[in-house]
């Protein structure tokens, strides 16, 4: 069986090193699937190619500058994060137009991801578990495993810093997943058991 979206996968290829990408979209790739089973009413075309390409912008923004500025206080308004944004939908525009993606998608992906961080509101259905999916990711093994290397926090820290944001989610579905997730972590990582280790 060949892997959906192969094509677009294969054109992200160059997009996909920056700043793990190439961990964080695969599994926010397959949060969207599970969150798409329980939302018929979406496009999943729309949310799994959004989902695929949100971070790309990441890959052509100032390096040094995603690890000085894109964490910690004012993270969510620097300069380098809305650039992500935007070269992150420009290139979607350029990716999916040169596949031959039909118009309306290639418009509705590229609004999506300008702002998919920065904009606290959703767009639409699509919107909603766009974001959605990019935030359960984070609750994974993985998600957390590369916030404590980013925060500088420990895995209880950083699932403590966490928690809060389960019920940040649009969808009940998503934060659902996300607790179930959260608790998973939290055993598989032995948190109670390494409480008190600094950072
Ligand atoms: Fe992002
Ligand atoms: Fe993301």
């Amino acid at each position: 069986m060949s892997e959906r979206h192969a094509d677009l996968w294969a054109a992200a290829r160059p997009y996909m090193r920056a700043r793990k990408n190439d961990v964080h979209i695969p599994l926010a790739y397959g949060c969207a699937e599970e969150l798409l089973a329980h939302h018929p009413e979406a496009d999943a075309e729309v949310v799994l190619q959004a989902v695929l390409l949100h971070d790309i912008g990441w890959a052509v923004v100032d390096q040094q500058a995603i690890y000085r500025d894109g964490f910690g206080p004012g993270m969510w308004e620097s300069d380098v994060r809305i650039a992500h944004e935007r070269e992150g939908a420009r290139l979607a525009r350029e990716l999916l137009a040169t596949l031959g993606r039909d118009p309306d998608l290639v418009e509705e992906v590229a609004a999506i991801i300008d702002g998919h961080d920065t904009r606290r509101h959703a767009l639409s259905r699509n919107d909603e578990l766009v974001k959605d999916a990019d935030r359960l990711s984070r609750f994974s093994i993985a998600g957390v495993s590369m916030g404590c290397d980013w925060f500088g926090m420990t895995p209880g820290e950083y699932t403590d810093h966490l928690a809060p944001q389960v019920d940040a989610h649009f969808t009940d579905t998503a934060a659902r997943a996300a607790r179930r997730e959260l608790a998973h972590t939290r055993r598989a990582l032995r948190v109670e058991a390494l409480a008190g280790v600094p950072a």
